[in-house]
């Protein structure tokens, strides 16, 4: 049976390092190469720093997909849906290759990054790395609490991984999105907590949803909160981090599920709204930079890699 990257269900950590990769022409041999051999240098540091919780995932961008695995391609995989109503954007931008290396020691997810850069050597260049932390007790910079409707238990499996009988090909793979949010902190910062807890529909410092029947339909937890026709809830696992320093700050939100509809579909209620005026407020005070669709392969495939 095909095992998942152990980074996509894990626990939240206190670090992350986020790399994004373009392939550069006529690499795919070495690139297929490199990326088959991370899972075991994983393994390796985790057993090493036993104590920082290590764990990595390596994903391939929608885009390039076919030209890497020209062999078959995960059923639902599909570029960035890219979206726009009124100020409010989701764009697509580029990139091949996705790690997240997360840890519980910084100095750690250096020397696993420092690595991973030796492993891809020049048939890659970097396009951004993004360097997130724990935030207080797992909070967004806005200061509200962050995974805590997350799938729990045996049902992060279920939300984030690809079932057998869907796609027994890519098995145990998970679709994954994700967009760089920069924050306007400033002009957060001048609401009052009322208003800031109207905009998640929680409250700020207990962390307390908000009754069905207080939840302004603006409120993002009401956009987000989807179901589907039999009234089944549409989940996703997120494994967002703050990032930032003293010029910019916000989430690096990341998305893992066994489809990609459930991103869209929440993107789409979040933006574009319910047809009634009524879109997620916090889109006022953040705004998506970036956006890319990968699909994380399980360690199987990605062993299997270098084979061809
Ligand atoms: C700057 C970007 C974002 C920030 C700061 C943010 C923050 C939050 C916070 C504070 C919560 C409430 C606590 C929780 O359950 O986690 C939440 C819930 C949630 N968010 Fe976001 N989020 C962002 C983007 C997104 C995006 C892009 C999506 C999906 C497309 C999303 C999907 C969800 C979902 C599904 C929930 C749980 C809703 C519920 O069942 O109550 N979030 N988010």
């Amino acid at each position: 049976m095909a095992r998942e990257q152990f980074g996509i269900c894990a626990e939240p950590n206190l670090h992350g390092t986020y790399l994004l990769f373009n392939a550069l022409d006529d690499k795919n041999a070495f690139i297929r190469q490199a990326l088959s051999r991370i899972p075991a240098m994983l393994d390796h540091y985790a057993d090493q720093f036993s104590e920082a919780n290590l764990s990595g995932v390596i994903a391939i961008g929608a885009n390039y997909w076919d030209e890497l695995c020209p062999e078959g391609r995960p059923k639902h995989l599909t570029s960035f849906p890219t979206m726009q109503s009124d100020d409010r954007i989701a764009p697509a931008t580029s990139g091949d290759i996705y790690v997240e290396v997360r840890s519980d020691r910084s100095d750690v997810n250096h020397i696993v990054s420092t690595k991973i850069m030796e492993f891809l050597a020049d048939s890659v260049e970097l396009i951004e790395q993004t360097r997130a932390f724990r935030y207080l007790d797992g909070r967004d910079l806005t200061g509200f609490v962050d995974g805590t409707e997350n799938p729990q238990g045996k049902n992060r499996r279920t939300v984030a991984l690809v079932n057998e009988e869907d796609d027994p090909e890519f098995a145990a793979g998970s679709y994954l999105h994700i967009q760089r949010y920069r924050h306007n902190m400033k002009l957060w910062n001048m609401l009052k907590e009322k208003a800031q807890e109207d905009i998640f529909g929680r409250t700020k410092v207990d962390n307390v949803e908000y009754a069905s029947e207080d939840k302004p339909l603006t409120a993002h937890t009401k956009r987000t909160s989807l179901k589907d026709d039999d009234g089944k809830s549409i989940e996703i696992l997120r494994q967002s981090m703050p990032y930032g320093d003293m010029k910019v700050q916000g989430l690096f939100f990341v998305s893992y599920c066994h489809s990609p509809e459930p991103f869209t579909l929440m993107l789409k209620s979040m933006i574009q709204g319910d047809g009634e005026g009524h879109f997620d407020h916090m889109l006022k005070y953040t705004e998506a930079q970036t956006g890319v669709a990968f699909f994380a392969p399980s360690l199987n495939f990605l062993k299997s890699l270098a084979d061809n």
